[in-house]
């Protein structure tokens, strides 16, 4: 749909990085305010999105141009009613959930990694028998599925960076109807902010809570699922639909990397909440290619 370097990505990029940047901030809708320009960006974005839309009604209207597309963007001009702001509205709300959150994953997964040389030996250990297993039954050396089912101790690692790492810290969710929560009385309306690494840093519930311990997961990846006191990804109807993309996305890459290459960081840098994840100094890594076999 859309090609790195390409000017319209481009232009998109720099639109949905200045969008970000008024997403927590004050709502102060005068010229200037960090609000202020998300709001116009998220004008311009809609308007590349539309763009988009048009062109590919011209596509799918057209017999030479023409294949079925299994992707979001037909699925949405097919089964939407609200028009274009609901698709907009959709597309923004995928790029906006799924593009910082994984990509902050992966800092973070390498972030703790390096402070912890035991897991990567055990994750390599991991990845290479995987290979093995594929080489030696002849299949294609492409991940799949089943792989990432059968990769026990890389479930443990990236749990362990969802818990210590907390993408999403907090959710505002609001009542839709009065309710009555262990004696409190929330009213209809009100905002509620579920405080998610209060809970997966509560020493109550994660012994030594501070510590990245990839192997207190080990013999309860199949509760991850049910656990009330593990939720990344957030909870009920309007838990993440990206969580098991982005699981996979963070499998890959370690993956690759892991069996690819060696890194170190290039200079000392920590995650800080402003309010989502960032390193201040980028989370420099210097990396070289050594095939691990
Ligand atoms: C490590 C990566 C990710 C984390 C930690 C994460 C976390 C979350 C959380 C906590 C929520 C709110 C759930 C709630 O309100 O209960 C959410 C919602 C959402 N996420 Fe993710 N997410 C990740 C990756 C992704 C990806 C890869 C996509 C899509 C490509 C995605 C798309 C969305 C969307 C569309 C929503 C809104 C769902 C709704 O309101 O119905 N997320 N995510």
């Amino acid at each position: 749909m859309w090609i790195l370097g390409e000017p319209e990505m481009e232009k998109l990029m720099r639109e949905y990085n200045d969008f970000i940047k008024g997403v927590a901030v004050f709502p102060l809708n005068i010229p200037g305010t960090s609000y202020w320009k998300a709001l116009k960006s998220r004008e311009k974005i809609l308007e590349i999105f539309k763009r988009k839309v048009e062109e590919r009604k011209r596509i799918n209207g057209d017999e030479n141009l023409r294949m079925e597309r299994d992707d979001l963007l037909n699925w949405l001009m097919k089964n939407t009613t609200n028009g274009f702001e609901e698709i907009g509205d959709t597309l923004l709300h995928t790029l906006f959930g799924g593009h910082d959150t994984t990509s902050r994953a992966i800092c973070l997964l390498l972030y703790f990694l390096d402070g912890c040389p035991k897991a990567i030996q055990q994750l390599r250990e991991e990845h290479l028998q995987v290979v093995k297993i594929k080489e030696d039954r002849g299949e294609s050396n492409k991940l799949n599925w089943d792989d990432f089912k059968a990769m026990e101790f890389t479930k443990c690692v990236i749990n362990e960076t969802l818990r210590l790492g907390n993408i999403a810290g907090f959710l505002h969710k609001k009542a839709r109807t009065e309710i009555e929560f262990k004696g409190y009385v929330i009213p209809q309306g009100c905002t509620v902010i579920t405080h998610l690494s209060a809970v997966h840093l509560d020493p109550n519930l994660f012994e030594n809570p501070n510590h990245f311990d990839p192997w207190r997961w080990m013999g309860l990846i199949s509760d991850v699922y049910k656990m009330k006191n593990f939720m990344p990804f957030g909870g009920g109807p309007r838990q993440c639909p990206g969580a098991e993309l982005a699981r996979m996305e963070m499998m890959v890459f370690v993956h690759h990397l892991l069996l690819n290459y060696s890194w170190e960081l290039a200079e000392p840098d920590h995650p800080i909440t402003l309010p989502f994840i960032e390193f201040p100094k980028g989370l420099p890594v210097k990396i070289q290619p050594v095939p691990h076999k």
